[in-house]
């Protein structure tokens, strides 16, 4: 009896498992183990061993039992502690699959950037219809009637008198009409030209600006678009003015920005020719110019219109300028179409 006790207390103390004890139990307590089986024959010991057997075996059954449900007990914490730990949910952890977050398309992202440059400058944003009249989109602005950009070939017709408009400069007379001088004002918005290569593409972004005041000249529009240039390209940029020719300015200018990536120098530290400016020194980046009399002439000066642009009393700039070029010049970019194939590779570099 005592062997069989010790053997079983061994075995409770080093069961791992309630499983584990449960075997054992049913080894040592079980109804075919050795010890019921004993209590079971007690009745047919000789009377004088009855008592004395029947005491020990009892208490040893007794003893085991105890032993049982008080490891039992300690297994089950263990285990329930266990399965607590491994169920263990955070809630203060982010969800899972993690939402993917969405970012502003580089185009959206170059035009607000270049939208708070002309604000801090003190320009106002302002944006425009893309179907516009052939009044506003040629006529007001001073196109000839036999302009070339009117053709079928380079605009797209909606009517004879209704395009989408080829560039944001409409909106100029549109802001003249809508609020007397002096107006500052930027115009960003999305244009259209049945244009199609690799540096081409039907559709565009461009954004206009207008200053009209009294005694503006050339010289406060390159100061504005130097104060840009060194926003977009950095401190060290300089702008230069070449001749253009614009019909709704007089003069008309296209505006270059020393090239940032050889400082203006055209070639690199190497010696080889620079590649984003081809060894120049110089990026083109926009049209410019004095705002041309006649365009003033065609603001029509009525009750309901803002009056006061007297070609004899106000002077003023413009500027058109590619978001595509800009942002394309800014980043690196190679070829105008990945802005509109929506590859989440491009587009995920940005921002
Ligand atoms: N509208 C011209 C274009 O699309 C760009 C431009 C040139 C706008 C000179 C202007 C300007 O306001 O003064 O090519």
């Amino acid at each position: 009896m005592r062997e069989l006790t010790e053997k079983a207390r061994a075995e409770i103390a080093a069961a791992g498992s309630s499983a584990q004890l449960e075997q054992v139990r049913v080894r040592y307590l079980g109804r075919r183990a050795e010890l019921p089986l004993l209590l079971r024959g007690v009745a047919q010991l000789p009377p004088e061993q009855r008592a004395e057997v029947g005491r020990q075996a009892n208490l040893a059954r007794r003893d085991l039992e105890a032993l049982i449900a008080e490891r039992m007990e300690t297994l089950a914490v263990g285990e329930m502690q266990g399965r607590l730990a491994a169920d263990a949910i955070d809630v203060t952890l982010p969800g899972s699959p993690t939402v993917p977050v969405g970012r502003l398309h580089v185009l959206t992202q170059t035009t607000r950037e270049l939208e708070d440059i002309f604000l801090g400058l003190g320009f106002t944003v302002l944006e425009g219809p893309e179907v516009e009249t052939v009044h506003y989109n040629f006529d007001a602005l001073n196109h000839g009637k036999t302009h070339p950009a009117r053709a079928r070939t380079d605009t797209f017709y909606l009517s004879n008198e209704v395009v989408l408009r080829t560039h944001t400069s409409p909106m100029q007379i549109r802001a003249m009409e809508a609020h007397p001088p002096p107006l500052y004002v930027v115009i960003p918005g999305r244009v259209f030209r049945p244009d199609s290569d690799a540096t081409h593409t039907p559709q565009f972004h461009q954004i206009e600006g207008l200053a009209v005041d009294e005694d503006i000249t050339l010289a406060d529009l390159k100061g504005t678009l130097l104060a840009f240039a060194r926003a977009v390209f950095g401190d060290e940029r300089q702008v230069r003015l070449r001749p253009h020719f614009f019909p709704f300015t007089e003069p008309s200018v296209e505006v270059d920005v020393s090239c940032f990536q050889c400082s203006g120098s055209g070639s690199m530290r190497d010696g080889s020719r620079c590649a984003l400016c081809k060894g120049e020194g110089w990026l083109e980046v926009l049209g410019a110019g004095e705002v041309d009399p006649n365009v003033y002439s065609a603001v029509p000066d009525t009750e309901r219109n803002a009056p006061g642009y007297d070609p004899e009393k106000v002077q003023g700039y413009a500027w058109g300028m590619g978001i595509e070029r800009i942002a394309m010049l800014k980043h690196g970019i190679p070829d105008l179409r990945l802005y509109f194939e929506n590859d989440l590779r491009f587009l995920g570099q940005f921002g």
